[in-house]
């Protein structure tokens, strides 16, 4: 890859094609707990930008510009009153739309303070998430996706901070090679105590460990297919004559996956920028059986992220925790068992801004090379494929599985298990099943 192309796919300011594209797209900003409590008020980096987003007294929610249009003072610290957020410095009053209301050091008769409006950015909420539209143009309708058609008790919304560009987050995801080395346990824990993490289920249809099925068949043939709403990437493990293990995981353009969890379980995930050399995850975990536990699944990752930035404990200031015994004899990275930690390692350690012009592809990177194409033409047309991402057909939805099939007709098999699996989470959400 030359430097420029490189830049290309990784600039995400507004006045750049990257920007302008993932302005096209509803941005995940803040998870609705970030909004509870007495003062539902927090400061957003995203998208290079500096940005408030609060509820008024109404409960209505405003995302707006962090600097007072009066002399730039910071309205995080505003006071949340009379329908909106009032600076501190002079007493200027915004509402959620960044009206300015009140000048109250103004004389009385002025009308000045109609004529001053801060920007602001439409906002929504959806299953945890508040999501905002950051393009001058109009609003886009919501994506079609389960973790939105699920209600909220069957989902559960959790973000985290990364130190890197967002593009070397999404295409970690987009990797079905890297689980059986960076993800490798050198023992199987037991596939029943793994509820809400990553690869401790059994793979469906076996009573494999997937953690078992990952370490022993580490050369998976990955396929990649264009469809409506990005990329639907299968891995297949040959594990004998009679079967294959298949792991479908989907890159939601432009930068969103839906992965499988748990045989229950999946996640769909965004890479927001911040900036940059930084970013977040967003995740709405979605359940297709019992609603989730919502309490532990919480409990799980503050043990290892850090309120209000939800930076991770365990990171490059202490060495993501690595340990050259525990590397030798029970994890491949020595980092502990958690899988973000392994992640964010792997994508940090390339870099704030991975050097694309010194890296080599090989056969395995197929999805990366596959979504790199995509984001290209994308962003060469200037207008990218929001009409079809925004509408693309209910029969193309991204599902994700993790299952053991027989080796014989194992693509018929899937297809007719992928279809099942849609219609069981439609029931269960609907109380029928
Ligand atoms: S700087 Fe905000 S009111 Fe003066
Ligand atoms: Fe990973």
């Amino acid at each position: 890859m030359r430097k420029e192309q490189n830049e290309l796919l990784t600039q995400s300011a507004s006045e750049t094609p990257g920007g302008s594209l993932l302005r096209q797209f509803w941005q995940p900003v803040a998870l609705a707990r970030e909004l509870t409590g007495d003062r539902p008020l927090v400061s957003v980096r995203v998208l290079h930008e500096s940005l408030i987003l609060f509820r008024n007294e109404d409960g209505k929610l405003g995302l707006i510009d962090r600097n007072c249009a009066h002399r730039g003072a910071d309205l995080s610290y505003g006071r949340l009153e009379d329908g909106g957020v009032r600076c501190p410095f002079h007493g200027w009053l915004f509402d959620i739309e960044g009206q300015c209301l009140e000048q109250p050091a103004e004389p009385f008769e002025t009308t000045f303070c109609h004529r001053i409006k801060l920007k602001n950015y439409p906002v929504e909420e959806h299953n945890g998430i508040i999501f905002a539209w950051m393009s001058d143009e109009p609003e886009q309708p919501f994506l079609s996706l389960a973790c939105f058609d699920a209600p909220e008790p069957w989902t559960f919304a959790f973000k985290g901070l990364v130190e890197c560009n967002w593009l070397q987050a999404l295409e970690v995801g987009i990797d079905p090679a890297h689980a059986s080395f960076l993800h490798r346990y050198l023992v199987d824990d037991d596939p029943t105590a793994g509820y809400g993490q990553q690869f401790r289920d059994v793979a469906d249809m076996s009573n494999i460990p997937v953690t078992q099925l990952l370490r022993v068949y580490p050369r998976p043939e990955i396929s990649v297919d264009e469809t409506s709403f990005g990329l639907r990437l299968t891995a297949i493990r040959y594990l004998s004559e009679h079967q294959v293990h298949v792991r479908v995981t989907n890159q939601v353009f432009p930068q969103a996956i839906v992965i499988p969890m748990s045989r229950s379980m999946s996640i769909t995930q965004w890479h927001v920028p911040i900036d940059d050399v930084s970013c977040y995850w967003y995740a709405i975990f979605t359940s297709i059986g019992d609603p989730i536990d919502q309490q532990k699944m919480y409990e799980q990752r503050t043990q290892l992220y850090e309120l209000p930035e939800y930076r991770s404990k365990t990171g490059k200031h202490n060495n993501y925790g690595y340990d050259p015994l525990e590397q030798r004899t029970r994890t491949y990275t020595g980092m502990g068992d958690d899988i973000n930690v392994h992640d964010q390692w792997a994508i940090e350690s390339q870099g704030v801004i991975q050097d694309r012009t010194k890296e080599h592809l090989g056969r395995s990177d197929i999805g990366i090379i596959r979504y790199r194409r995509l984001l290209q033409s994308a962003l060469a047309n200037g207008k990218p494929r929001v009409a079809e991402a925004h509408n693309y057909s209910s029969n193309e939805k991204p599902v994700s599985i993790d299952i053991v099939l027989p080796a014989l007709d194992w693509q018929s098999k899937l297809s007719e298990k992928l279809e099942d699996l849609s219609v069981q989470a439609q029931n269960v959400w609907a109380g029928t099943s």
